[in-house]
C-alpha cells in the first residue's frame, strides 16, 4: 500500500487567464549526422537544461541522465536506436524539451517519447505542442504506438501529479507500473554474508561468477540470449512488447555506447550444473555521477527459478562493484510492481521504494485525436 501523500506536487501555475501567449516553435534534430552536430552545437545545452528542469520538479532524487552522457549519445549515434531531440522556444526563449527514441532492431511499431517542461512554463500548451511534434517524428518513421513514462515520489498524490494529468488528457491508457527502489551504501556488515549463507543450500551445483568490464568473448552468445529473455520473461503489464532481438553484436554495441558515455559495468552470471548460463545481473556506474550504482537487468530463466539465484547474483555483483567503486553511496533499481519475486530479493538486500514510474502507451492515432479535441 502507498504511504499517505505528504510531498507537495511541483509548483504549477494556474491555467493562464490573459491574452493568448506567443506560439511555441519546435526545432529538432534529423537523422542526418552533419545536421545533428549543427543542432547540437546550437541547442544541446539549452535542451539539456530544459529536460532536467522538467524532469526534476517535485522529485528529491530524479536520477536524470547526466549532461555528458546524453551529449555523447547525440554525437556518437547508435546502431540500436535512432534518437531525435526536440526543443521548444517561445519568444526566443527555451521553454521545454522532448526526445523520441526509435528502436531499429525490434519493436518497430513503437516510438518512446520523453516530454519535459519546467514548472514556470507549464499549463501554456508547451507540452501539447512538443507531443504533437514528437508524433510527427513517430509517424514519419512509420511508428503506430507511442510510449512515455511519468515518474513521481511514492508519497505524491497521483491524482494531482502534472505528468499523469497531462498523460490522461492526451489519451494514454494502457501501461505498466514500476517501483524504483534504492539501497543505501555501505550495506551493514554481515547482511550480504547472511543472505548468501541462507541462499547457498538452495543452489547446489550452480556456480556464480562476477567480473568488471566487457562480457568475456566465450560468454557473449549466452549473455545475448539472456538479454533477449529479459524482454519476454519480465512482466510487461499492458504494454504491447515484442521480443527483443539480441546477438553478440548488440551486446558489444551496448558496451561501446556505455563506454562512450563514461559508464562502466559489472556483471554476475549463474551457471547450471551443465555449465549453461541461466541467469545474470548487471550494475553500472557513471563517471559523471559516481555516487550512484544503477542496478539493471536481473534475470533467472524460468526453468531455473526457485534456487535463490536472484539473491546470489545480486550479492555477487554488488560485492564486485563496491570493491571497485568505493565512492558509490546508493544503488538505484526499477522493477514492475507486480514482480513479487524480484521485489522480495531487493527488500531483503535493504532496497526501499521511493518513486513510482507509470509507463504508458497509446496508439499514435488516438493521441492525435486527443490532441485535436
Ligand atoms: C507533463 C508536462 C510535459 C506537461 O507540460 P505542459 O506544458 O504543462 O502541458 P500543457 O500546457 O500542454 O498541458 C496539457 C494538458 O494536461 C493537463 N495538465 C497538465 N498539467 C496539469 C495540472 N498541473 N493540473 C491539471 N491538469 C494538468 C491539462 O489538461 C492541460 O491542458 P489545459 O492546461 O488546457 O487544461 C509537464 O508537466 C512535465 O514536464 N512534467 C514532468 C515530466 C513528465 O511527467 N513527462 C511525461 C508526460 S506524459
Amino acid at each position: 500500500m502507498r504511504p499517505t501523500p505528504s510531498v507537495p506536487t511541483p509548483p504549477v501555475p494556474a491555467a493562464p487567464a490573459s491574452a493568448a501567449p506567443a506560439p511555441v516553435v519546435v526545432t529538432s534534430t534529423s537523422s542526418d549526422a552533419a545536421d545533428r552536430s549543427g543542432w547540437a552545437a546550437r541547442h544541446f545545452d539549452a535542451w539539456y537544461d530544459e529536460l532536467v528542469a522538467g524532469q526534476s520538479a517535485g522529485r528529491p532524487d530524479p536520477a536524470c541522465w547526466q549532461r555528458a552522457e546524453l551529449r555523447a549519445e547525440l554525437e556518437r549515434g547508435s546502431a540500436e536506436e535512432r534518437v531525435h531531440w526536440l526543443l521548444a522556444h517561445r519568444d526566443g526563449r527555451a521553454v521545454g524539451a522532448a526526445e523520441v527514441r526509435l528502436t531499429l532492431l525490434d519493436n518497430l511499431h513503437v516510438a518512446a517519447v520523453e516530454l519535459a517542461v519546467g514548472p514556470e512554463h507549464r499549463r501554456r500548451g508547451v507540452g501539447t505542442r512538443l507531443l504533437g511534434a514528437a508524433l510527427d517524428v513517430a509517424a514519419a518513421a512509420g511508428r503506430t504506438s507511442v510510449r512515455t513514462a511519468v515518474e513521481h515520489p511514492v508519497q505524491a498524490d497521483p491524482a494531482r501529479w502534472p505528468g499523469l494529468l497531462a498523460a490522461r488528457r492526451w489519451g494514454f491508457e494502457r501501461g505498466r507500473s514500476e517501483a524504483r527502489r534504492q539501497l543505501q551504501l555501505p550495506v551493514p556488515a554481515g547482511r550480504l554474508e547472511a543472505l548468501e549463507a541462507g541462499a547457498r543450500p538452495h543452489a547446489e551445483g550452480y556456480r556464480l561468477r562476477a567480473w568488471a568490464g566487457p562480457v568475456p568473448e566465450q560468454d557473449l552468445d549466452a549473455v545475448a540470449a539472456l538479454a533477449a529473455r529479459m524482454s519476454t520473461d519480465a512482466p510487461s503489464g499492458d504494454l504491447r512488447v515484442e521480443p527483443e532481438a539480441w546477438d553478440a553484436a548488440r551486446v558489444r554495441e551496448n558496451e561501446a555506447a556505455r563506454a562512450a558515455q563514461g559508464r562502466r559495468q559489472w556483471l554476475a552470471v549463474a551457471a547450471a550444473p551443465s555449465g549453461e548460463l541461466v541467469g545474470y545481473t548487471m550494475l553500472v556506474q557513471s563517471a559523471h555521477e559516481p555516487e550512484r550504482l544503477l542496478q539493471w537487468d536481473t534475470l533467472v530463466v524460468r526453468e531455473h527459478r526457485g534456487h535463490r539465484l536472484g539473491t546470489l547474483l545480486k550479492v555477487a555483483c554488488l560485492r564486485a562493484a563496491v570493491a571497485d567503486a568505493p565512492q558509490a553511496r546508493r544503488v538505484t533499481t526499477w522493477n514492475a510492481v507486480s514482480n513479487a519475486p524480484m521485489i522480495a530479493v531487493n527488500e531483503a538486500l535493504g532496497f526501499r521504494w521511493d518513486e513510482t514510474v507509470e509507463e504508458l502507451e497509446a496508439d499514435v492515432a488516438d493521441v492525435r485525436a486527443a490532441l485535436a479535441r
